[in-house]
């Protein structure tokens, strides 16, 4: 599905709902058409440990190897066969939505799908808890910072890991003595009661505390952030940028181009690669059109609102992990957080709502927004996304959002292939050597794939 799914101003009204309801169709008949990412006589469960087998595990501590156990564990969903690793996938820098193509993930019941799309988890180590007011702008004005998950509902690593496991459309157990007992009867059993002692599976309770412990403990590991994007030997000064990579740089940064540095962090005059982790972890509202292809968008009551809401993980059972409760400041409908754009290349769908398949569209959505907004909105009613109350959340006035209808726009068509291009330099594994990365020598496994699989910068120039 190409920029084009956005082109609703050529249509009428009445087409225009056609195409919505072709568009949730195909959706799903993609899903159904998807090959299957895995050999035919291969179980999910083999499949994910292949997977599993294809990362260099060489310097993992006991802990942090069960948490890559549990982490590419399918028999752990209910039905079995989804495993964490099903919709953050190594190959795609741990995402991947179990292979939809509707920008929104399925979970482990054939009909049940998710509403956002599922984000990088690489490079969340140093993310800060969750704050209403930590994060200060330049003009000391306060935003929301800090949580895991598009709207920050969990604190920690820890925390955020015990709920895809109990929510309905992900892993769907409904009880944390249910999801024990799998865990106990699994072939890593024995380096479980190991790491966290003989009684550990008497204690339901615990032992889920121990499964969360020891993935977060997986997750802080090297696999996670190995820092070794062109970037980052660039930043080391062991590698130099193209030219149009050095001018993407500049307009990511420069305030009155393309600003992205003031929320996508870079720091380029530390050597240090983790001062740039391209998020500052904030909260924004960037009023994204609202996405045809996502099956609960059907219904046009249904709206997510980010922070103000949190999407509770609706019929968990008591006693399953409870999760940040949602702010109530009605200032905070509409926000999302701030990714990082680290392995951005490899991470497609894009945004909250999975709403572009191409990178470029992604960039050209902040040069044109305002200045062409029916390119982006059916008959350019923009923040559509969005109740009306809600819609002066969106932010108007940071560039490159400061632009209005009919002014030029905030980036031309060279501009925003300089950012993409930069954005390239971002993808991990631009050396291989001794990385401890995803990408253990001389293991072959068949590419992902990506509703985005070129390798080279897409061009979606014609739609423009
Ligand atoms: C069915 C697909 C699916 C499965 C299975 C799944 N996730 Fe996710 N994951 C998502 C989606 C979708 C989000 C974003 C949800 C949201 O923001 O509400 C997410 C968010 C996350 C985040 C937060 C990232 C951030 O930027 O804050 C982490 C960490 C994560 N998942 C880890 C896990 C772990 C660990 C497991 C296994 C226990 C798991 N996921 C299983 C789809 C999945
Ligand atoms: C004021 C803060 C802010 C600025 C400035 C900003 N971004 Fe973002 N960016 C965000 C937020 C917030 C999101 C997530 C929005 C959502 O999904 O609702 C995002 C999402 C993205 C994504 C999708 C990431 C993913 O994993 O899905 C890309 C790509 C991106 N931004 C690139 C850029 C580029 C390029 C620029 C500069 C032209 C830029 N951003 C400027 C805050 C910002």
């Amino acid at each position: 599905m190409r920029a084009s799914t956005f082109l609703f101003h050529r249509t009428r009204p009445r087409l225009a709902r056609a195409a919505l309801a072709i568009s949730v169709a195909t959706g799903f008949f993609c899903v159904l058409l998807a090959p299957s990412p895995r050999a035919q006589d291969q179980s999910p469960e083999q499949f994910m440990l292949s997977l599993a087998a294809a990362i260099d595990d060489s310097t993992l501590k006991p802990r942090e190897r069960l948490g890559l156990r549990l982490f590419f564990d399918a028999s752990l969903s209910e039905p079995a066969g989804l495993a964490c690793a099903s919709c953050h996938d190594p190959r795609r820098a741990f995402t991947g939505n179990n292979n939809t193509m509707i920008g929104v993930a399925l979970g482990s019941r054939t009909d049940q799908f998710g509403t956002r799309d599922a984000p990088t988890i690489m490079y969340l180590a140093t993310t800060p808890r969750f704050s209403r007011n930590g994060g200060i702008e330049s003009d000391g004005k306060r935003v929301p910072v800090g949580g895991h998950f598009w709207d920050g509902r969990a604190d920690t690593l820890e925390e955020q890991a015990k709920q895809p496991l109990f929510n309905p459309v992900e892993m769907n157990n409904s009880e944390i003595k249910l999801l024990i007992a799998k865990v106990a009867k699994a072939a890593y059993a024995g380096e479980f009661r190991k790491e966290w002692g003989d009684a550990i599976f008497a204690d339901p309770e615990a032992a889920l505390d121990a499964v969360g412990a020891s993935i977060a403990a997986f997750e802080r590991t090297r696999v996670f952030q190995p820092f070794t994007s062109k970037f980052d030997y660039v930043m080391r000064g062991e590698a130099t940028f193209t030219e149009q990579e050095q001018r993407g740089l500049s307009l990511f940064t420069i305030r009155q181009k393309g600003n992205c540095a003031q929320c996508h962090t870079v720091d380029t005059a530390s050597r240090d690669p983790q001062k740039s982790l391209f998020t500052d972890f904030s909260y924004r509202a960037l009023g994204l059109p609202r996405s045809p292809r996502i099956p609960k968008n059907a219904d046009p009551a249904f709206v997510d609102l980010g922070l103000c809401e949190r999407v509770p993980v609706a019929g968990v059972k008591p006693g399953t992990p409870a999760a940040n409760p949602a702010v109530t400041d009605p200032a905070t409908c509409g926000l999302f957080k701030t990714p990082t754009l680290r392995n951005i290349t490899i991470t497609a769908p894009y945004m909250h709502n999975g709403l572009f398949d191409h990178l470029r569209d992604a960039v050209a959505f902040y040069a044109t927004r305002d200045t062409d907004p029916s390119r982006w909105f059916p008959e350019g009613r923009k923040f559509n996304d969005l109740p009306a109350q809600y819609r002066a959340n969106v932010d108007v006035d940071t560039p490159p959002y400061q632009r209005r209808p009919k002014q030029r726009p905030q980036l031309n068509d060279e501009e925003i292939d300089d950012i993409v291009a930069f954005l390239y330099t971002l993808t991990d594994g631009y050396r291989r050597e001794g990385t401890g990365l995803y990408n253990k020598p001389r293991t072959e496994i068949t590419p992902p794939r990506s509703p985005n699989s070129s390798s080279s910068p897409p061009a979606s120039r014609g739609d423009y």
